[in-house]
């Protein structure tokens, strides 16, 4: 099946049944008797509908959208507005904002309610990535005390019943910490939930994630708002750790998942006091390959779609005794048909131990973070950077 972005399919799906929300009257996300455990962390170019619903099928938890620009939703772009829709089975419905502006991430916030029925919002308070922190969004805005204020202030407001979260790092670098200010604000607006990734944004993806500044977020935060910690968790056993040294809430996972969708089977065992099930050998993975990129050609169409499964390929196979001939000709797949020829010919191998922690996508780093001009000059003035600004920011 081929799935065209166009604007007449989004605005079609917006009126055949997107807007189904699936709040019920359980508990509201993320108040007492109703906190996620487990919370695949949002992440550009990967937590689309296809990917998110194969993990959501290993088990129970919450999976977030990749980061959606919200002056690209206000302003209806279609690439993004594909970014924001869910698959109909899709329960609950989270969707990562990034925004620098208070009235335009209110306004993107009603429209999305009114158009794709979203059970949660998170926004981007962590993005390290230079066109995103030149203009004063993601890792950079917390540091105008001010206007991160009026940011959150006006989700949460423009949100109403639906819990706002905000996923942030530790501060610019060691100098500019900001974490603990940011779980202030949070708590005085009204944000029902916090996640914090434990490295600053000059750390990038380097060095290890400082869970000690989990610890510390959650002593500080009050107690009826859950703090969750993010940062290196690469198998269950981590998750436990994290929240036995950390005393947090409930934890956020990325990279751990690249090409591991089952991973939130491990979890949701280890959470559970049960014993985890196996590693998958290569014979069960292809056909989770061969399934996710079925997804991705129904959902984004042949041609992106492909492309799309590209970077997966390397991620469902590392650590395994495959050979560099078979991952790159698989890197550079141009059709399903091809895939499937590919995968035909990878034998049936276990994943030796030693190679589960093997580490997968982003490791780069240290780096200088790109500021708007004298941006640490005043913490507290409430200047919008640029405007603009975000509006290149959807899927990273
Ligand atoms: C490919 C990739 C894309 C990412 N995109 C986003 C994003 O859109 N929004 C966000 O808040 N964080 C994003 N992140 C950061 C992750 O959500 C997470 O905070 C980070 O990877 C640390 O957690 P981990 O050690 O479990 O990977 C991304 C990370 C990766 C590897």
């Amino acid at each position: 099946m081929t799935t065209e972005c166009s604007e007449a399919s989004i605005r079609l799906g917006s009126i055949l049944g997107d807007v189904n929300s699936s709040i019920t009257n359980e508990a509201r996300l993320f108040s007492p008797g109703n906190v996620p455990k487990v919370v695949l962390a949002p992440m550009a170019g990967v937590t689309n509908a296809p990917f998110r619903r194969l993990c959501r099928r290993y088990g129970g938890g919450l999976y977030v959208s990749e980061m959606i620009s919200a002056r690209a939703v206000v302003e209806g772009n279609l690439k993004t507005m594909k970014l924001t829709q869910f698959a109909e089975d899709e329960s609950p419905r989270s969707l990562q904002l990034a925004a620098v502006d208070p009235k335009i991430v209110g306004e993107a916030i009603r429209k999305l309610i009114d158009v794709e029925g979203i059970d949660h919002f998170d926004l981007n308070l962590g993005c390290p990535v230079r066109k995103v922190t030149r203009n004063g969004g993601g890792s950079a805005l917390p540091y105008k005390r001010k206007l991160l204020r009026s940011v959150l202030a006006s989700a949460v407001e423009a949100a109403g019943e639906i819990p706002v979260t905000i996923k942030f790092r530790v501060g610019i670098d060691e100098d500019h910490s900001t974490y603990l200010d940011t779980g202030a604000i949070a708590a005085d607006v009204g944000i029902a939930a916090v996640a914090l990734h434990g490295r600053t944004a000059a750390q990038f993806y380097s060095g290890t994630a400082d869970w000690s500044t989990i610890a510390k977020l959650r002593d500080a935060v009050p107690a009826e708002i859950p703090v969750y910690g993010n940062g290196d968790i690469w198998e269950a056993a981590d998750a436990l750790a994290m929240v036995e040294q950390t005393g947090c809430d409930g934890v956020v996972i990325g990279r751990g998942c690249l090409g591991r969708p089952w991973l939130f089977a491990h979890l949701e065992a280890a959470f559970a006091g049960e014993e985890l099930p196996e590693f998958p050998r290569t014979s069960e993975v292809v056909l989770l390959m061969a399934e996710h990129a079925m997804e991705l050609v129904a959902w984004f169409g042949d041609y992106k779609g492909v492309r799309e499964f590209r970077k997966h390929t390397a991620w469902y196979l590392k650590g395994y005794p495959l050979g560099g001939e078979l991952r790159r000709r698989l890197g550079m797949i141009e059709s399903l048909d091809e895939l499937d020829d590919l995968l035909a010919d990878v034998p049936d191998v276990a994943l030796p131990e030693e190679n589960r922690r093997v580490a997968r996508g982003h490791t780069k780093g240290p780096q200088v973070v790109a500021l708007p001009e004298h941006w640490l000059d005043d913490p507290y003035d409430d200047l919008i950077a640029n405007p603009e600004g975000d509006s290149a920011a959807s899927g990273g």
